[in-house]
Formats: C-alpha cells, structure tokens, sequence
C-alpha cells in the first residue's frame, strides 16, 4: 500500500515537473468586427490575459486605449471603424434601426453576411494587418490565435501563417450551425435557431420552421457564405507560401469555442467538452457611481426605471410618435426614469426623467432603488439585468433579442412588448405589473443565484481554458472524430441504408422461398406419390 502511495506521488511529481507552464504567452488577438457590445467581451478577456502576464498583439475594430494596458499590450487598430449600418439599413429600405423589427431570418443572414464580407475585407486591407500576414518571422512569434466567432473567418488563416492554435470567442453564445464546426449532432427539434422567438418546447409548426431556418443557414453557410470568403482568402493570403485551407475545413479545427452563454439563461443542449460556456464574462464587481447619477438613484424614494436600448438602436432615432408615449407614461409616473438617450436634450421633458447619451449600466442596475430595466434584449444587457436581479421590459428589435426575451418571459421575470404596437395603456399597464407584482422580482432573484452559481467565475474559467490551448499546443484530444467523417458517414445514413437494403433482400428472399414452398410443394408431393 505504502510503497504504491510513493509511487504514485513520484508520478504526480514527474508529471507536474514535465507539465509546461504557461507563463507569458504571447497571443495575437483578431477582433475586427466593429460591434460596441461585441467588445465587452473582448475588452474583458484581454484585461485579463494581461493581468495574468501575458503578452497581446490585437488587431482590433475599436481601441483599447483608454484601459491603459500597459506595455504588454500591442494595439494594430483598424481604421477608419467601418459604420456597418450605413450599409445594412439602406440595403433593407428601412428608415431608421427600429424598422429592423419588420426583418425576417432570411434577411438577417444575407445582413450578417453582408457586414461579415464587409469589415472583413476592412481589415484585411488595412496596411497594418497587412504586415501581419506577410511578416518574414512567423516561427515561434505567437503561442495562439484569439479570433472571434462572427463572421470574420478568413483571419483564421493566421493560424495557419503562425502554425499556432485558435480559440474563439462567440459573444452571440451558443448558434445551431457550430454543430458542423465542432462535430456534434444539434436536435433542431428542441433546440431553438438563435434568432427565432422560440424555447426548447416547440410545436410542431415551430419544429418544422426551426428545421427549415436551420437547415437554411447551413446550407447557406456552406454554398454561398463560405465561397466568398473563400475568394477573400484567396485575394488576401493566395500569394503566401503556406497553403491555406478553405474556410469551412479550418473552421473545423478550432481548439477551443468560448461561448457567450450560461445556464439558465440558455437551454440545455448537446454541446462538446470544447465548448466552454462563460456568460456574463463582461460583469464586475459595481463600481462608484458619477455624483449626479449616485444623487439621482439615493433619492428615488418610490423606485427607479432604468431605460437603455443598448449601443447599436439608439433611443433619439425612435419614431416621433413612439417617443411621445414614453414621455406621457413616464411624465405620470411617481417613479423616477433614468434613460439612455443620445440627444443632449428632449423638448418638454418630465422632471423625473434624467437622460444621458452613455451610462455605466451594470453599475445602475446593481442599485437598490432600480425596480425595471427596459431593454432591447440584447443578450449582455439581459445578463447585466439577471445578474442584478432586476426585473425587465423587453422590446426586442432583432438577432437574438427575441429568444431572449422570450426565455425571459418563460422564467417569469420580463414582459415582453411589441414595438412597433406600444401604446400608451400598454406601457403603463406593463410597467405597473412590473413594479407591483413582487412575483416579477423573486423570479428573477432565483434565476439569478442560478446564473451566478458556478465552480470557477467566468473570467477565471475562460483564462483557464486558453491557457490549456497553449500548454497543449492545441487541444486536438478533444476533437470530435465525427468532423473527419463524410456527411452521410457522420448521420449514420451508410449503415441505416445498409440495414434497410438487408431488410429488403430478406423480405425479398423469404417471399420468393414462400412461394415456392406454397407453389412447389403439392408438385412434390405428387412427384413423390408417383415415385
Ligand atoms: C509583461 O510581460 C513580461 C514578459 O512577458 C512579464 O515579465 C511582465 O511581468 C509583464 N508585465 C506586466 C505589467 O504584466
Ligand atoms: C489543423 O491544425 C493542425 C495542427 O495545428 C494543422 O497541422 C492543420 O494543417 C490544420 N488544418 C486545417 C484545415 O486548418
Ligand atoms: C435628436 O437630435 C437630432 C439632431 O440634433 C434631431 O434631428 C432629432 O429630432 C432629435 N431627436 C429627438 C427625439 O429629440
């Protein structure tokens, strides 16, 4: 016994002293997809990284700047920030962002590939990056390749240029067509596409409108999407003397997913031991308020409502006769209103609303006094607003805003409204059941300690497991065999056809011995007789 404890102990030891320690990693990071709440993930991870004393080259949509990284922090910013929506809103004849409500699942694939090949080739142009991809030193300059998981796949190309690992991050969290990408089956009949307003209990016309949009955007991933930024990578990486591979195949090599997801807030699904959920990875400990807004909540006596449609659908573009209900229901209200709003000043406004065109909201929510958040949906701020159990109004204009609000309505802390039909009595009525019902805010409480109820933070697990991509150089023990398979190999339709033609020649077989028994035997018998 003792002898057996010594030597596993010794073996402890020598694999311990074997193990490489991951100590000043030096990572490039590609995040050039310019979308504000994409970066409160970023901004999140590469603090971190660089606390932990690593070493970041990013290229980047949007600067870093002002977090003062310090020294182990290269920035390769792209300019100018691309404005996506200048090329989405007009492509849709929409007036303004809210009109986006009226989009259907097709039109926002065709708008995210639009913007996909869009800042892509932004920053693929780009001198800077440029350097990158022709640079004479690529051996041993980087231990791993950060890129995001959002349109933007031709940058996975660096890795093949480095010959160093990848790991992505998904700020939309969990989407049906990662299923290809790592390898795994994902049952469209109670798993929701990301951007329809369903839960994991459809009904049968909903199974049947899940299937057909999922099976959609696989189809159109791997048969228009994929082509042109195949072109892309031909245009910007074809001249190199590495080969690289076709987007779709490198895609299958990724090492490691971190998702912008964590139960409750996402139904349960299959998933692979590389994906690594981290929801709520952008939220800290509150900081100190600025004065007025500290002022402004402190003496809310009878509730606060926070109000913020989040970075990209501004509140001062809402059509006029939208913005007229808010300012009648609010302005009769006894509670205060604290609204994102990005005008310096509204005409006629109520007293107890406050506005400011940018506000630190998860720092508000974690405030007592805020008893209602009003929001888009958006998968960040939903999770600002469970993690500081505040109940919600949800207005979802598009992607996966509905899901999410619907999810949230199901577990009994939102109410979820149509925008473009808001009226007056709805709004009110809605709010009031919000702020008088406690059933609202207990909900959400216990929704809450779930969300926040884990064995390693989501900052810590996502470090955890980059720095287990790089220890390894890669995590090729936990890829799924089922991506080195030929599609009808991986559903099984090679044994199920084999098994049916069995089948078949059985029946086959037996029908004609049958009959030949029934048909040949009284001829025997007579041949017999005779005999
Ligand atoms: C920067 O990186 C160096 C070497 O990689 C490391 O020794 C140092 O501690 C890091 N600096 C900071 C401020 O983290
Ligand atoms: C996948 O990664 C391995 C090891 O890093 C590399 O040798 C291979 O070429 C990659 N394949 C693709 C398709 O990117
Ligand atoms: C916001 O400001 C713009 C330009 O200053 C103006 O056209 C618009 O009407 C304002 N919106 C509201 C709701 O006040």
């Amino acid at each position: 016994m003792h002898s057996k404890f010594a030597f596993m102990m010794s073996l402890g030891i020598m694999f311990s002293a074997w193990l490489p320690v991951v100590e000043n990693a030096s990572i490039l990071a590609v995040y050039t997809f310019p979308g504000k709440s994409h970066y409160m993930m970023h901004v999140a991870l590469i603090k971190e990284l660089i606390r932990k004393g690593h070493q970041i080259t990013m290229i980047t949509a949007l600067t870093l700047r002002h977090q003062n990284l310090g020294s182990n922090y290269t920035e390769i910013l792209i300019e100018p920030v691309y404005d996506y929506w200048n090329d989405v809103v007009p492509f849709f004849k929409a007036d303004n962002i809210f009109e986006l409500t009226k989009m259907d699942l097709h039109d926002f694939l065709k708008m995210l590939e639009i913007i996909g090949l869009q800042t892509t080739e932004h920053a693929l142009k780009q001198f800077k990056v440029q350097e990158i991809i022709n640079a004479k030193h690529t051996r041993g300059a980087y231990d791993l390749l950060l890129a995001e998981q959002f349109y933007q796949e031709p940058f996975l190309a660096l890795s093949r240029i480095y010959d160093i690992p990848v790991v992505t991050t998904s700020t939309l969290g969990y989407e049906n067509h990662m299923s290809q990408m790592m390898g795994l089956i994902q049952p469209w009949s109670f798993v929701p596409h990301g951007f329809m307003p369903y839960t994991d209990h459809m009904s049968f016309t909903e199974r049947l409108q899940n299937s057909y949009y999922s099976l959609f955007e696989d189809m159109h991933r791997e048969w228009i999407y994929f082509p042109k930024m195949d072109k892309l990578v031909q245009t910007y990486f074809g001249h190199l003397k590495v080969p690289i591979p076709k987007v779709s195949d490198m895609e299958k090599n990724v090492s490691v997913m971190l998702l912008n997801s964590y139960a409750p807030l996402t139904t349960t699904r299959p998933t692979i031991a590389g994906m690594i959920p981290v929801g709520g990875m952008h939220i800290y400990p509150p900081l100190a308020l600025p004065e007025d807004i500290q002022k402004f909540l402190d003496e809310a006596k009878d509730g606060m409502i926070y109000f913020s449609l989040g970075s990209n659908v501004q509140s001062k573009d809402m059509p006029a006769e939208k913005m007229k209900i808010f300012l009648q229901v609010f302005g009769k209200m006894k509670q205060r209103v604290l609204w994102k709003f990005e005008n310096e000043s509204i005409p006629n406004k109520p007293d107890n609303i406050m506005i400011k065109s940018w506000l630190p909201q998860s720092d508000i929510l974690a405030h007592e006094n805020v008893k209602v958040f009003i929001t888009h949906g958006g998968l960040l701020g939903t999770q600002e607003g469970v993690y500081h159990a505040v109940p919600m109004l949800g207005m979802p204009i598009y992607c996966d805003q509905h899901l999410n609000m619907k999810k949230a309505v199901l577990s009994g802390y939102a109410i979820n409204l149509h925008f473009q039909s808001l009226t007056e009595e709805i709004l009110k009525s809605s709010l009031e059941e919000l702020l008088y019902n406690p059933a609202y805010r207990n909900n959400i409480k216990y929704i809450s300690q779930i969300f926040k109820d884990r064995p390693l933070n989501a900052r810590d697990m996502a470090i955890y497991w980059i720095e287990y991509v790089v220890r390894y150089r890669g995590a090729p023990h936990l890829r799924s065999a089922g991506l080195d398979l030929k599609w009808y190999e991986f559903y099984l339709l090679d044994v199920i056809a084999f098994v049916i033609l069995i089948l078949v020649l059985l029946t086959i077989s037996l029908k004609f011995l049958l009959s030949s028994l029934m048909f040949k035997k009284p001829e025997n018998r007579r041949k017999s007789k005779l005999n």
